[in-house]
Order: C-alpha cells, then structure tokens, then sequence
C-alpha cells in the first residue's frame, strides 16, 4: 500500500506504513521526534527509536510556552542546524513540530507522520504551522513546507471514532470544493467506509489532492486557498459558542447551513443541497443546530469585527465547485431568515 503524491517542488506525501517508510525517507543524521503522550503510549516502537519531546494534548497546548519548552529541550540535547524535526501525530503535534522546526536556529529541517484523519487530510498538507496566542486560534505561525508527510491509515484504527469522524467532515469539504467523483464516492460508502482501510485511504488521497492543488495555486492565502474555509466561517462561530461539538462536526453543521442559504438564494438545488446533508449523515455527522442561529451570527460578527466588517462566505454552487462570497453582516443575516 505505498502511494506518493507530491505536494510540490519541495514536499511530499507518502502513504503506506510509516515504520517502513520512515527508512526511506529520513535523511541521514540525527532525528529528534517531538509527539504527544498518547502517540507515545500507543505507538512505543516508532517513537522510541529516536530522541524524543513529549507535548501535552488540547489547544491549551499549542503555545508559544510549549514552543519555548520544546526549544529548551532541543537545546538541553544539543540539537543544532543539521538536526532533523519529525513531528508524529494529530494536528496540533504537527503545528507545534512545524512551527519549532521552521523558527529554531532560523528553520531546520522537517517531516511528519500524521496520524488523525484530520491531519493527513489538512493539518499536515500546506506548510502552515501555527500556535494560539490567549483565546486566538493560530494567531502566530510560519509558512514553511515539510520535507515529507507519511500518513498511515493503519494509524487510524487507533483514533476515537469521533475524531476519524470529525476528519471525515474535511474530505466532505474538499468533495463539495473541487471533487465530484470524490463526493459520489463517499456517498457510495456511507458509513461502511470506516471499516475499509483501502476506501479510507482512497477518499483520504482525494481530500488531499484537492488541498495540495488548492495550496499549490494560491500558498499564502490570498485567493483560491479561501475555499478551504467552506463552513468554517458558521463553524467556528458554533464551536466557540458551545463545548459540545468537535471542529470537524462544527464544519459539517457549517457546510449543511450554507448549502441551504444557498439554496434560498437561488445558487444551489435543493436537490443537491440534500445530498450533502444525506452524505454528512451517513458518515455518523449530526446536523442538528446545538446553538441558535442568532447566537451562532454574534459570534460570527464578535469574531470578525476584530478584522474587518465584512466576511467572506463559500457558497456551494454545485457539487465539485463553490464560490467565494463578500457579504456585509446584514447579508449574512438575510441569508438565514
Ligand atoms: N496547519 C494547518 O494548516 C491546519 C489545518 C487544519 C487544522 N489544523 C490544526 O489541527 C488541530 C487539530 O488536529 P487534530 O484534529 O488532528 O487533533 P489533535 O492533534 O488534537 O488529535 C486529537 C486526539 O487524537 C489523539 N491521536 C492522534 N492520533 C492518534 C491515533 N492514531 N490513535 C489514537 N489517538 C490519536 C491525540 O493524542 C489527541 O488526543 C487544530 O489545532 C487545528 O488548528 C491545522
């Protein structure tokens, strides 16, 4: 099951066994792994090869005091220029490891092997790594391409249900972006696709390659990169305003609003519109608003006046192909009455 893609001149993806793989890809010299306890715990053979740094879990742990931690454990070690950075995790592991390795000595080296659904998808791919500044999401971070990712959706077996769920809610987004023949494969699966490596890793590369086509064209998030944002603008907004949703399941509610705004706004058929929602649920997402939408608009509107007084919406327009939309927050009001 060896699969490579590369994500541009200077990265790439390589699926398969990461044991294995990592013999072929690291270079010679020294490697440092930096990884959480869980990675540790569940996967001693791997991480224990190399020198390691623990982080802690939870967004209260991608911080700029983690970062400075891991620095002064990289310094106790003697790590210099030439040392190499292998992240091994979810996607807070491998924004920290990116962000330590771009910024350590000015840039060392680096890989990943991403071990969430979530984080072979999007968090690894793109050469973005940032950290949390107070209540600030990614607020301070660097744009700097690993040299590799491995990603093994053997790993997978190991990740909570809900997590691989909340992963499957971004292959769902990149499907709707760019990917029809990905969207019908997923509705073609359904739920049954959890418990076959071979179609989770045939969806996963698909997801992928939307994302490293979509960075490929526009790195630093000028253009066409902002539809990787479909239903993260209603998503994030729902995540702060309740505990009981992951981002991933904050996404999926995201995506089913919009596609049906859309729908009341003459962009979208209904039809299609309930297609997204039908494969959402199949793939074990909850549609059901936790929060009202009144709530969920404040917070929109709290979140971006911090930027600028308008915000950008992506607009599914059909199945493979959305639109990037500039609305004031009158207009994103009307679009849910
Ligand atoms: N840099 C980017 O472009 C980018 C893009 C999207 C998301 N992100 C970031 O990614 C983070 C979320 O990443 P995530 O969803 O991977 O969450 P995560 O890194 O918090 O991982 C979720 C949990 O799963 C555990 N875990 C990881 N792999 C496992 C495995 N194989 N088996 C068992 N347990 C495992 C972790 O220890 C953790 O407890 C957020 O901080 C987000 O901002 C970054």
């Amino acid at each position: 099951m060896k699969r490579i893609i590369q994500i541009n001149e200077t990265s790439t993806l390589y699926v398969g066994r990461a044991e294995e793989l990592l013999e072929r890809v690291l270079p010679e010299g020294r490697t440092i792994v930096i990884t959480d306890a869980n990675i540790d715990r569940l996967y001693p053979n791997l991480v224990r090869r190399y020198e390691h740094i623990i982080v802690g879990q939870g967004e209260v742990c991608k911080s700029l005091q983690t970062v400075e931690r891991v620095y002064r454990e990289l310094m106790t070690l003697g790590a210099d220029r030439s040392t190499f950075i292998l992240g091994i995790g979810g996607g807070i592991v491998t924004d920290i490891a990116g962000f330590v390795a771009a910024t350590y000595m000015r840039g060392v080296d680096f890989g990943f092997v991403s071990t969430t659904l979530l984080g072979q998808v999007d968090a690894s791919i793109g050469g973005k790594n940032g950290v949390n500044v107070a209540d600030y999401k990614n607020m301070v971070g660097t744009f700097r391409q690993p040299r590799f990712v491995i990603a093994d959706v053997e790993m997978l077996r190991t990740l909570p249900k809900r997590e691989l769920r909340a992963g499957m809610a971004e292959v769902v987004k990149s499907a709707i972006i760019a990917d029809a023949e990905l969207f019908e494969r997923l509705e073609r699966c359904g739920g049954a696709i959890y418990d076959s490596a071979e179609d989770m890793q045939e969806v996963m590369l698909g997801a992928v390659a939307v994302k490293a086509r979509i960075v490929a064209e526009d790195e630093r998030e000028g253009g066409v990169r902002r539809l990787l944002n479909l239903g993260h603008t209603l998503g994030h907004a729902i995540e702060k305003c309740t505990h009981d949703v992951n981002h991933g399941e904050a996404v999926a509610i995201g995506m089913s609003l919009v596609a049906h705004a859309a729908v009341r706004r003459g962009m979208l058929s209904e039809d299609v519109a309930k297609r997204i929602d039908s494969v959402l649920v199949a793939l074990g997402l909850k549609l059901d608003m936790p929060v009202t939408i009144t709530e969920m608009l404040r917070e929109v509107k709290y979140d971006k006046k911090k930027k600028n007084n308008s915000i950008r919406l992506i607009v599914p327009v059909r199945i493979g192909k959305c639109e990037i939309k500039e609305l004031s927050f009158e207009e994103l009001g009307q679009l849910f009455k």
